[in-house]
């Protein structure tokens, strides 16, 4: 009976191993700053090109390709970082709701890679008047997230 408690543990460790492996191999603060950092540096790259459109900062056509790659590059990198667990160990301000309804995160997922696919094009584009839109677009995904899933 030991003996099967032991393999029945096993199992459902390497079941739960497979099915969170960076949770497992990371710890949950380090992979909250993890993620925080690569929102941050999404942001970054995000307000120059906001701030070009704005006014707020002289267009430079290089830049602003070299952002709307960045953002959409850095887009594609924060959701691996937010597995089971990871709604503790370090601050946060991801809502419990994350962990309650993957299925609609992933779709604002989705929705910011789309927008910031569109937006990296525009920034090659070299023009800002092309900008506009597709910045616009990339910020409504942004608060669409956070409205549902970020804490005040
Ligand atoms: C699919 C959901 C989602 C989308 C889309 C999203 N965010 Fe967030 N964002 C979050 C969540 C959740 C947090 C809280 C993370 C935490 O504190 O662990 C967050 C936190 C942040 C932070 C704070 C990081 C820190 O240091 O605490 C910044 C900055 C940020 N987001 C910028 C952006 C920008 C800019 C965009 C759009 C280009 C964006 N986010 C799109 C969900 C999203």
């Amino acid at each position: 009976m030991r003996k099967l408690t032991c393999i029945t543990f096993a199992v459902v460790t390497a079941v739960a191993f497979a099915t969170t492996a960076l949770a497992q191999e990371v710890r949950p603060d380090r992979i909250i700053r993890y993620r925080q950092a690569v929102l941050r540096a999404m942001n970054w790259n995000f307000a120059i090109l906001a701030t070009m459109v704005k006014g707020d900062r002289p267009f430079d056509k290089d830049v602003a390709a070299r952002s709307g790659m960045f953002v959409d590059q850095l887009a594609h990198m924060p959701w691996d970082a937010f597995p089971v667990g990871t709604d503790k160990g370090a601050p946060t301000k991801a809502s419990a709701d994350i962990w309650k309804d993957p299925a609609r995160f992933k779709s604002l997922q989705d929705d910011l890679m789309a927008a910031t696919g569109k937006l990296a094009v525009a920034a090659k584009a070299g023009d800002l008047a092309s900008l506009k839109a597709p910045v616009g677009a990339v910020a409504d995904a942004c608060d669409n997230c956070h409205d549902a899933f970020r804490e005040k």
